[in-house]
């Protein structure tokens, strides 16, 4: 394999040269070695849509422990995250008793884990925690309230841990496998602070923890992966802060898991802790190099001429889906050096990890498809209500406004077509409208349009759509959509399809609720564009479907 000396960054790969190499590695995944022959030709986008067979987005399948006879019912908690939702139907397939533990139900759980149970349970409530604990083995613990923000993360996390590791004694478990973060208690993050703290908390009790401890986690939908992927993608120049020349170990999701499942089947690893990496050790800046080079861009890479943490956190959540606050959280960690201190788990687990380029092009082909599982951008914004819906809210005083349109089209080709908004597909009619108001919200600290949709074929509940989620689908007749944006007040968008004689009506009503005299400016204020916008967005819909 020949290689191409790039500054800061060592040797990189030849990009044209360098899936041979993978090929022979990855030799028994036919499918992988398909996507590799395209990267080899040269034929980037055929690589990236290859069709991948369902058992694809298995990650255990080639791992080198057994499921483990008799190692009774497993707890998943943080089972709505981003690693907690890939790690289930893993634990699934292996043929173990799963408990997926959430805080807010949703049928879309059932849907994808038919044969798990789901226990909903917040950690900072011990009744909840202690029934969702009964009965229950081994747990994983993968909690983290990194979304409340700076100033309330620490405590959240720290008295969950500590509510855990009490309720974990209680109940007898046998063992708890914790997945942190690579770092030190001297760290000047508290955020890499707080994941040592959590393995303190945990590891307090009689209950024995095995700690895993990753730094920089790339695949489809990790913050990580997608703060970069925006960079990259967005950007024809990029400042270079001195703390991003700062080495890290970026490890792929997929070896996550097989850790997480592997740690669980290996006893010696009880009670152990462990830094789990993948085979390389990067700068910041080497992620970033490498990313454009697979995608074949050409970035200008420059050392910026100063390096607050704070301006390149807001910079980043203005132009990728990860808020502010998030933004930050992760940067200050780029200050410390997070790399593996030894190689324990690698003989305990022997298997070999992916390198960062194949774990990117392996996220770059997950999108591709559309077979994104778990976002971390799907997160719940801070301080949301999780629990209020709209029919809960009805009946007190609100704004409504409806703009509809009879149709000849089947309801199925009308509810097709209303399933397609946002995300690529824009929102149809004065698409720059809904793009400036997702900027606006940006610019305040809000989610904006840029979290898009996980999937772009089909929709589920809880599904995020740019700055809305999907509260409910009724199919062929309803998508009711929950404003997640910054407003004054609660807003749902509700699209409705209702026959009337030989035809279908399609409907789309504004919700509004407030009770801030600002709320009811801003109502008024946005009257006049209801007209334009949603009478606009019905007739398209309706011309598409
Ligand atoms: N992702 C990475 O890049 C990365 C890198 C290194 C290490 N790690 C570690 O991996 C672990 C999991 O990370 P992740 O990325 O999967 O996090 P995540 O996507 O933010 O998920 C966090 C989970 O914790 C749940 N949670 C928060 N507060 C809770 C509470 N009080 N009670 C019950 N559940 C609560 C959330 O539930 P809701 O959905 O209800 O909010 C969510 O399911 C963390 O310890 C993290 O430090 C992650």
């Amino acid at each position: 394999m020949s290689t191409k000396v790039t500054p800061g960054l060592g040797e990189v790969p030849v990009m044209v040269r360098w899936p041979e190499g993978v090929l022979r590695r990855m030799g028994k995944d036919n499918q992988d070695r398909e996507i590799m022959k395209h990267m080899v030709d040269g034929h980037f986008q055929k690589a990236l849509t290859c069709a991948l067979p369902d058992t694809f987005s298995l990650f255990c399948q080639d791992l080198p422990t057994r499921p483990l006879p008799g190692a009774g019912r497993v707890l998943v908690t943080g089972a709505s995250g981003y690693i907690g939702g890939r790690l289930v139907p893993e634990l699934l397939a292996r043929g173990y008793p799963v408990r997926a533990m959430v805080r807010a139900f949703s049928p879309a759980y059932s849907k994808h884990w038919p044969n798990a149970e789901i226990a909903v349970a917040d950690a900072l409530e011990t009744e909840s925690l202690d029934r969702a604990l009964e009965g229950i083995d081994t747990a994983y613990y993968l909690i983290h309230s990194l979304l409340l923000g700076p100033s309330s993360f620490l405590h959240a996390d720290i008295q969950a841990a500590v509510n855990f590791g009490k309720a974990a004694e209680k109940q007898g478990l046998r063992r708890i496998i914790y997945l942190g973060g690579l770092g030190d208690t001297r760290s000047q993050s508290p955020h890499l602070k707080s994941r040592m703290q959590v393995a303190q908390e945990l590891s307090r009790g009689r209950t024995p923890v095995t700690i895993l401890r990753a730094a920089i986690i790339i695949g489809s939908g990790s913050a990580s992966y997608e703060i970069i992927r925006h960079l990259v993608t967005r950007l024809p120049v990029l400042p270079i802060p001195h703390w991003a020349k700062n080495r890290c170990q970026p490890i792929a999701i997929r070896d996550v898991v097989k850790y997480l499942v592997g740690a669980m089947e290996t006893p010696e690893a009880t009670g152990g802790a462990f830094d789990i990496g993948g085979p390389e050790i990067l700068t910041y800046e080497g992620l970033l190099r490498i990313f454009a080079l697979v995608i074949r861009k050409r970035v200008w890479l420059f050392d910026a001429p100063f390096s607050h943490i704070g301006f390149y956190a807001y910079l980043a959540s203005l132009l990728t889906p990860v808020p502010a606050s998030i933004t930050r959280a992760l940067m200050e960690g780029l200050r410390d050096e997070v790399v593996a201190s030894g190689d324990e788990i690698r003989r305990l687990i022997p298997f070999k990890p992916l390198t960062y380029q194949e774990a990117v092009i392996r996220a770059l082909s997950r999108e591709e498809q559309d077979k994104v599982y778990t976002r971390w951008s799907d997160a719940y914004p801070p301080a949301y209500d999780l629990a209020l819906k709209l029919h809960e809210v009805q009946g007190k005083p609100g704004y409504t406004a409806t703009r509809s349109v009879l149709s000849d089209k089947p309801a199925r080709s009308l509810f097709g077509s209303v399933c397609c908004v946002g995300g690529r597909a824009g929102w149809f009619r004065a698409n720059w409208m809904w793009w400036l108001r997702g900027a606006f919200d940006r610019l305040f600290f809000g989610v904006g349009t840029s979290r898009g949709r996980r999937c772009h074929s089909s929709l589920e509940v809880n599904d995020v759509v740019d700055f809305f989620r999907v509260e409910d689908i009724e199919p062929d007749r309803r998508l009711l959509l929950r404003a997640e944006m910054k407003l004054p007040g609660k807003a749902w968008l509700d699209f409705a399809i209702r026959e009337e004689g030989e035809k279908e009506r399609l409907s789309v009503t504004a919700h509004f609720f407030t009770s801030s005299w600002f709320g009811r400016l801003y109502w008024y204020a946005f009257l006049p564009f209801h007209h334009f916008i949603f009478q606009g967005l019905v007739d398209q819909i309706e011309k598409q479907s």
